[in-house]
């Protein structure tokens, strides 16, 4: 049985349910953090931007591994940014934070990084913006600089749509029992309508694309080394350079 009532859990808003129950909702969260980081081992320019950083959590990961690394963080939301301050103050001033919109292409200009990570994010852009984006990051990415993005991907068909549904159901139940011996992340997935592949329709606010879709606008904003590397319950991530001089 879950500790949190029903009331607790409509109380709290999508920030501070992602805040408690992330860990639970996000399938194999150490292993996508981990394998974010692994991808960005061999940057050419030790400083890497966090694209909606939300707590910091790669952040946090990729600093811990690279005592000579800094991170650049952004987000559009103040309270997240806060979080993320508190969470990487123990690596002193190597890391800096951006308030923004990551629609916005203020933030595109101007510098360069060796390295972008973004999770859970970029599904937030309609097809058009992804490929916009897509094209600055490449732009604003050292040469041999690297992309690596975790995110919701869209299934083309109604089986492997309702697989992902399942898979992430699944998930969610072992997760909840491992870190809060019950059922209470789960619970409050369902009764928040947090999975994506249960919505009858079309979603205003998350709008992922296919994989395919994915890979091809990659590769038409000049990157190579364009993989999926990682995909379970609907989760895929996606890595992609640009190319070395
Ligand atoms: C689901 S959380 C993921 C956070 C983090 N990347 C992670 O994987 O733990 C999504 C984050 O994106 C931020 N966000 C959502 N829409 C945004 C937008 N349009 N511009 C900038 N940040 C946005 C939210 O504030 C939140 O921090």
């Amino acid at each position: 049985m879950t500790d949190a009532s029903p009331l607790d859990t409509w109380q709290l808003s999508d920030t501070e349910v992602f805040s408690k129950y992330g860990d639970a909702f996000v399938p194999r969260r150490a292993e996508q953090t981990a394998a974010v980081c692994d991808l960005l081992a061999d940057v050419p320019v030790p400083h890497v931007l966090d694209l909606c950083c939300g707590e910091g959590r790669l952040s946090e990961e990729y600093l811990r591994r690279h005592a000579a690394a800094r991170v650049t963080v952004l987000d559009r939301s103040a309270e997240m940014l806060a979080m993320t301050s508190e969470r990487l103050a123990p690596f002193g001033d190597r890391f800096d934070l951006v308030r923004a919109d990551i629609e916005d292409r203020a933030w595109r200009t101007g510098v360069t990084y060796g390295g972008v990570m973004t999770s859970l994010a970029v599904h937030h852009l309609d097809g058009e913006g992804k490929r916009l984006l897509y094209r600055d990051v490449h732009a604003m990415l050292a040469p041999g600089g690297v992309f690596v993005m975790a995110d919701l991907v869209e299934p083309t068909g109604v089986r492997a749509r309702a697989l992902a549904a399942d898979h992430w159901d699944a998930s969610v139940r072992r997760a909840s029992e491992e870190q809060f011996g019950g059922d209470e992340a789960a619970v409050t997935f369902e009764k928040t309508e947090w999975n994506y592949y249960r919505l009858p329709g079309p979603d205003p606010v998350d709008k992922p694309s296919s994989v395919t879709e994915h890979l091809d606008w990659l590769r038409e904003a000049g990157f190579v080394e364009v993989d999926l590397v990682w995909m379970y319950a609907g989760h895929a991530l996606f890595t992609a350079k640009r190319k070395a001089n």
